[in-house]
């Protein structure tokens, strides 16, 4: 199997990486910061391709089908690329960076994808969003918007899916907080361990589940925050 994971120069995207290159398969990595990939790369000289890739940039699809004809082939999609910070006093910059890369990018690598498995009629795309899309949250608005975005979007391409009769998987995998360096500006309550989420992760996409929440305690956590009312939500202070 040919798995490519952009966003794998760091955190998640990397610990899965890691897993699926010790599980033996073909495995195509990229993200901005390359140079990060190539321990990877030297492990693992017979399975492992790499290429840089910028996903807010129109030449990111270039680089991608390059990685693709590397490989002679892509069964899986992983998209976990993805920046995202406290932003209390809605700073444009940061608003608009997150923007850019969660939206703008994300749509970009799903346009390519699901065109690429519609022609093969087949083919696994999973993508990390997050808890952060269930609902607006003041301190973080384009973190949690842009990944709500990412949910509804994911729906959407499945039911294109489904309209033409393609066998096209989708998983949305949406981890609470998980020691990464997104979070690295603060400390977080309940943070999980990096190695074990992706673990996690590698387990939902192999039953090719079609929504995750990582892990229990925010399934449960996710349940309750959905019962609370808008109007009282809004009021909240966090
Ligand atoms: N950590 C958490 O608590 C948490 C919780 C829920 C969801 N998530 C989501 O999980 C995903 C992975 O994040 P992480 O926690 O593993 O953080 P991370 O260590 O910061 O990893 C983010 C990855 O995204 C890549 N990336 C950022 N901008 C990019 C761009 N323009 N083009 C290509 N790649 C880009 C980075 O690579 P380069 O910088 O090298 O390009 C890096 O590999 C994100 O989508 C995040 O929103 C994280």
């Amino acid at each position: 199997m040919n798995i490519i994971i952009v966003g794998a120069t760091s955190g998640l995207g990397y610990e899965t990486a890691k897993i699926y290159l010790e599980k033996g398969y073909n495995v195509g990595l990229a993200g901005r910061r390359v140079e990060r990939l190539s321990e990877l790369q030297s492990l693992y000289p017979n399975t492992c391709y790499i290429e840089k890739i910028d996903v807010t940039k129109e030449e990111s699809i270039e680089a991608l089908e390059s990685l693709i004809d590397q490989m002679g082939g892509m069964d899986l999609f992983f998209l976990s690329s993805g920046v995202g910070k406290q932003n209390r006093s809605l700073e444009a910059d940061i608003e608009m960076n997150t923007v850019a890369t969660n939206v703008e990018g994300f749509t970009r690598m799903m346009i390519f994808t699901f065109n690429y498995f519609s022609k093969r009629e087949k083919g696994h795309i999973a993508a990390i969003s997050s808890i952060a899309g269930t609902k607006g949250i003041g301190i973080s608005a384009s973190y949690s918007a842009t990944k709500r975005f990412q949910n509804t979007y994911m729906e959407a391409l499945e039911q294109l899916a489904r309209g033409r009769k393609l066998d096209i998987t989708f998983t949305d995998i949406r981890p609470g907080f998980v020691d990464t360096d997104l979070l690295a500006d603060r400390n977080y309550p309940m943070l999980m361990n990096v190695e074990k989420t992706a673990k996690q992760i590698v387990k939902s996409i192999e039953s090719k589940k079609r929504v995750v929440i990582v892990d229990y305690r925010y399934k449960m956590l996710v349940g309750l925050w959905r019962l609370i009312p808008k109007k009282l939500w809004v009021r909240i202070k966090l």
